[in-house]
C-alpha cells in the first residue's frame, strides 16, 4: 500500500491534450487565468499568482516583503525547509518557535516573546491542513506592525472560523505538488491578500519587468522595472491545475471520509493509551490532507514503522527539526528551548492517505496497528 497518491480526476488528460494542441504552452495564458480566478472564488478576496511550486511561492513571499541582510521572520521548527529556506536565502534568519501540543502549530503564546527590533514577519503553517491560531497570530503581527506569511501547502479546502486558510495573512502560499490533496505534480500559489502588495506581486511575477500589464493592454511595452524571478508555470501545468481545482470539494470530501474512518477505527486504541489521535478544535474545518498519530516513545514509533512496513504499510515520521538540522543551526536561531517539537518529531506516525485510498485498504491499516502498537507499547 503506497503513502501517498495523487488524486485523478474526470478530463485531466483531454484538458492537456488540449493545450498541447493549441500550441500556447507558454505560462501566464487563459489557464493560468481560469487557475487564479478559481483560487481568488475559494479564496473570497485577495489576487492568486501561480508558481511553480509552494516553495517558490514561498520565496516570492519574501522578496515580496523586501526582507534584508538580518531582518528576522517568526517560523515553527516543525516544519519543511523550504519555510526557513525561503526567509534564509534573501540574508533574513528564521528564528524557529516552538509549537502547541495538540495542533503542532506554531505556539501563539510564544511569538510576541519571540520579537524583536528585526523582526519583520511571522510564518505560521497550517500543519495536516489545520489551521494555526490566526486569531491571535493576526492580533500579534498588527500591534507589532509585521507581516503574516501563511504557510497553507497543506491547507488548501480548510477553513477557521469560516475563514478559507490561504485568506487571513498579508500573503499566502499552497502547495500543488504530487503529495497534496490538489495536485498538477509540482506548482504552487501565492495568495497576495494586501492589496497594496498586488501590482508588485505582478511584476516580481514575471521576470521583474511589466509584461501582465502589457498582455493586459495597459501599456505599450513591457520592461524591467524591479528586481524578480520566474515564477509562474506553463499552461501545461495550468491545465492540470484547473482540472483539480474545479473538482476540489468532491477530492476534499473523499480525504475528510478517509480521514475520520481512521479516527474512528483509532479510538479504542487511544482510549487505551496505545496512541494519540490528531486534534482539530472546534473552531477550524480540517481538509483531511495528513492523519498522524503520536506513538508514547520515539523508540516504540520507530519500531512501529519498521513493523508496518512489514505488514506491507508505508508509514512515516515528520518532521526533522529545522533549528536541530545542519542548515538550521547555521542560518537559523531556535527561541528558547524547543521541548514539544523535539518531543513530538520523534513519536509522530503519519498513516497512508490518498484520496481513493479503499475502507478496506485502511481497516487492514488500523488491524495493523491493532497489533504493532501493542507490540511496543513498553519501548
Ligand atoms: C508546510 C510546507 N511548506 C512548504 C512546502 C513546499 O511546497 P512544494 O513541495 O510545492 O515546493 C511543503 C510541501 O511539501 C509543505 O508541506
Amino acid at each position: 500500500m503506497p503513502f501517498s497518491r495523487p488524486p485523478r480526476v474526470a478530463g485531466e488528460a483531454a484538458a492537456i491534450a488540449d493545450v498541447l494542441a493549441s500550441g500556447a504552452i507558454v505560462g501566464g495564458g487563459a489557464l493560468t487565468r481560469r487557475a487564479h480566478a478559481l483560487l481568488e472564488t475559494m479564496m473570497g478576496s485577495g489576487k492568486a499568482l501561480l508558481t511553480a511550486s509552494g516553495t517558490s511561492a514561498l520565496e516570492m513571499a519574501c522578496l515580496l516583503l523586501d526582507l534584508k541582510h538580518g531582518d528576522e521572520v517568526i517560523v515553527p521548527s516543525f516544519t519543511f525547509s523550504s519555510c526557513a529556506n525561503a526567509v534564509a536565502l534573501r540574508g533574513a534568519v528564521p528564528v524557529f518557535v516552538d509549537i502547541r501540543a495538540d495542533t503542532l502549530n506554531l505556539d501563539e503564546d510564544l511569538i510576541e516573546d519571540a520579537v524583536t527590533s528585526r523582526t519583520r514577519a511571522i510564518m505560521p503553517v497550517h500543519y495536516a491542513g489545520v489551521s494555526a491560531e490566526m486569531s491571535a497570530i493576526m492580533e500579534v503581527a498588527g500591534r507589532r506592525g509585521l507581516a503574516v506569511i501563511e504557510d497553507a501547502a497543506q491547507g488548501i479546502n480548510s477553513r477557521y472560523r469560516d475563514a478559507p486558510l490561504g485568506s487571513l495573512g498579508t500573503l499566502a502560499a499552497f502547495s500543488f505538488h504530487g503529495s497534496k490533496n490538489i495536485s498538477c505534480g509540482e506548482g504552487g500559489a501565492l495568495m497576495i491578500n494586501d492589496p497594496e502588495l498586488a501590482e508588485r506581486a505582478e511584476i516580481l511575477w514575471e521576470k521583474g519587468t511589466n509584461r501582465s500589464s502589457f498582455i493586459r493592454g495597459d501599456v505599450d511595452k513591457y520592461t524591467w522595472i524591479d528586481i524578480g524571478s520566474s515564477f509562474l508555470p506553463s499552461e501545461v501545468t495550468a491545465a492540470l491545475l484547473v482540472c483539480q481545482l474545479e473538482q476540489s470539494q468532491a477530492i476534499t470530501d473523499q480525504r475528510r471520509a478517509a480521514w475520520h474512518r481512521y479516527h474512528d477505527g483509532l479510538a479504542e486504541m487511544e482510549v487505551e493509551g496505545l496512541l494519540r489521535r490528531p486534534h482539530v478544535p472546534q473552531d477550524c474545518d480540517a481538509n483531511g490532507h495528513i492523519y498522524g498519530i503520536l506513538m508514547p516513545s520515539a523508540d516504540a514509533r520507530n519500531a512501529a514503522l519498521a513493523a508496518l512496513k512489514e505488514h506491507g504499510v508505508s508509514a512515516t515520521f515528520h518532521y526533522v527539526p529545522l533549528h536541530s538540522a545542519p542548515a538550521g543551526q547555521r542560518l537559523g536561531r531556535a527561541h528558547g528551548a524547543l521541548r514539544v517539537t523535539d518531543d513530538v518529531s520523534g513519536r509522530l506516525l503519519r498513516l497512508p492517505l490518498y484520496a481513493d485510498i479503499q475502507p478496506v485498504e485502511q481497516d487492514y491499516v488500523v488491524a495493523c496497528l491493532q497489533t504493532v502498537c501493542r507490540a511496543v507499547r513498553s519501548l
